[in-house]
Parts: C-alpha cells; structure tokens; sequence
C-alpha cells in the first residue's frame, strides 16, 4: 500500500515545546525541514534544511542571533532564509536563499504548511483546543514508525483492533462487537465514525484512571479531519446512569515523513483527576504501551506488505468504512 501524499496542506511537525534555541529537524512529506525560535519574538522559523552550498544540513549549524550559521563553511542565513553573508567574498549570488516555510503554532501544535506557499490560509488549520486547555491534563508524545501514513489513518479509523491488539489495556470484548456509525464529508475531508457501547467492561485504562469499578457506559466518537489531525472523544460513565461522565479526548496528528516513514504525534487530555500527578504517570505510561502496541504491529504489517507480490487484494468488511472513505479522501486531496 502506497497512500499518495497531499500537497497544500498544513502538517504538525512538532510540538511547540520541542522548538526553542536548538535546532529540531524534521522531515516532512520528503522535504527536510530544520525549526527553531526567534530570540525576541519566540517566533517559529522553519526553512530548508539543506544549505545552498554544497547542502550541508542546516540543524547542523549555530545561532548568530537569529541567523542560521552554517556548520559548514559558514553561509549566513535570516530568518526568512535568504543568505546575509558568505565567507571569502562581498558579493552574495542572488539565488542564495533557502526555502522558508509557512509557520502556525496552534493548539500547541506546530503546523508547517507544504505546498504553494501563497494558498497557506491559518484558518484551514483544524482546531484541538484541549490541547492547549487549562481545564484539561494531557500527556503526549511523539513516535515515529517505518510505515505509509495510510496504516496508521486505517488503524485510528477502525478501533476494533482494541479488542485484540490492545487487550488487557484498552480493549474489552464490546468494542469489537458493537457496529459503528460511518458519516464521510469528502467534500470538507471530514470521516465521522461512531461507536457508542451501552454497558461494557471497563478496561484497566479507564478503570485505574476514573476509579470506576463495574459496567460502564463507554462512547467513541471519532473526527478525523483529512489528511492530519484525529480526534477520538471519549466519554465514560458507570453503565445504567448518566452521571458523572468522565471525558477523554485522544488527540493523534498523522505526518507523512517519506514514502513509507510517519510522524505519529499522540496525546490524551482528561477533565477529570486533574492535578492528580499518580493519574497523569499512570496514562502517560499506559497510554505509550499501547501507542507501542501498535507501533509495533504497523511495523510488521508494513514489512509483510512489502513481501506481497504486486496486486494483492484485501478484503474489507463493515469495521472498514470509515477507512476506506478517508483513503478517497486523501486520494483526491492528493490528485488536486
Ligand atoms: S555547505 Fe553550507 S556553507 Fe558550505
Ligand atoms: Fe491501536
């Protein structure tokens, strides 16, 4: 599986608590890009990373105030990444510049726009403002895995695989048994998936975090707004009332690397036990087991696609309807 990559869209390249006086590199959809923070505005730059000169990795150089210093042989870069100095010489040739790319820090995100530059609208940018809520406690973290980014839109898309590649965890029988809802916006890039389970088991990952023992009432909603940013949010409450409603939102941003490499940037954000730092330790490691879990599986399903002969055919049932219209979606996002 080969999932084309979208163009003219806004990608979260990191956290902006990772950007600051060092260098951070990352690379996205192919293009490798170094970030870092004004000194007086804490503004982000992104540029290219690759020097003009003989191509020497940018997040490889020093700071001169807010200019990149090339660790090479010393090309001086502004922020807007056009060169300011050279060794040996006065004159600088007029295509010494490196690309600069279009910067949003939202939600505690930082969005780097890849395409034509002169369509890069911040209003487009899909909102997760729990995030960035004091209301809410988040822990996060960011894995990279050796897969199309498709995988991992196919995994977060069918939550069936709780029951199986996360039990113990996550996963209870219900979620596998119970039929989701499917409601696809092609048009705005938008897959709603909806699974809402009336009395299940509590899995130890809610059960240790709400202190809820018995059946619950267990609700999955899902947004997943193409080609970036999923949203699943999480509301659980003990089965047969309706109060209290323990609300989780699970926030995943999806960033293509290369062919076959993606950025899996992965949060959960809580309303209840806030503060209470046994809780936060508890998710924080729990949660990153299971982001393995399926770290791990992705991995290996990419490494057997990989051995299929050309053509091979999957078979897909109802739990794949919210996969398989996001895979229409980013393929017209990709063709436009
Ligand atoms: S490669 Fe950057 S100055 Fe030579
Ligand atoms: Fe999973």
């Amino acid at each position: 599986m080969t999932t084309p990559f979208a163009r003219d869209q806004w990608y979260v390249a990191a956290y902006g608590s990772e950007v600051g006086r060092t260098f951070l590199a990352r690379t996205v959809l192919g293009e490798p890009i170094v970030f870092y923070r004004t000194a007086r505005e804490a503004r982000v730059v992104a540029l290219a990373d690759r020097c003009v000169h003989r191509r020497y990795p940018l997040s490889q150089s020093s700071l001169d105030g807010d200019n990149v210093v090339c660790g090479y042989h010393g090309f001086t870069y502004d922020p807007s990444g056009t060169c300011v100095s050279v060794p040996g010489q006065e004159r600088i040739p007029r295509t010494a510049r490196v690309t600069s790319y279009p910067v949003a820090e939202v939600d505690s995100f930082v969005w780097v726009w890849i395409g034509d530059p002169a369509l890069a609208d911040e209003q487009l940018i899909p909102r997760a403002p729990h995030m960035a809520d004091p209301q809410f406690d988040t822990v996060r973290g960011m894995e990279p895995i050796d897969c199309d980014y498709g995988l991992l839109v196919d995994n977060l898309l069918d939550l069936s695989h709780e029951t199986y590649l996360h039990a113990g965890y996550i996963g209870t029988p219900e979620v596998a048994m119970t039929p989701i809802t499917t409601d696809a916006d092609e048009q705005a890039g938008i897959v709603r998936v909806a699974r809402h389970m009336m009395d299940a088991a509590c899995p130890p990952f809610y059960a240790k975090s709400t202190g809820i023992d018995g059946r619950i009432t267990r609700l999955q909603d899902i947004e997943y707004f193409a080609p970036c940013l999923y949203l699943l949010h999480s509301r659980i409450s003990p089965a047969g009332e309706q109060a209290p409603v323990f609300r989780t939102e699970i926030t995943y941003a999806i960033t293509p690397s290369a062919p076959g490499k993606v950025y899996d940037f992965w949060a959960v954000s809580r309303d209840f036990a806030t503060g209470d730092a046994a809780v936060t330790e508890f998710l924080r490691d729990f949660n990153h087991q299971v982001v393995m879990q399926d770290v791990v599986a992705l991995n290996i399903l990419q490494r057997a696609l990989e051995a299929e002969p050309a053509g091979y055919q999957e078979l897909s049932i109802g739990i794949d309807a919210g996969g398989l219209a996001a895979r229409r979606i980013l393929a017209r996002l990709a063709a436009r």
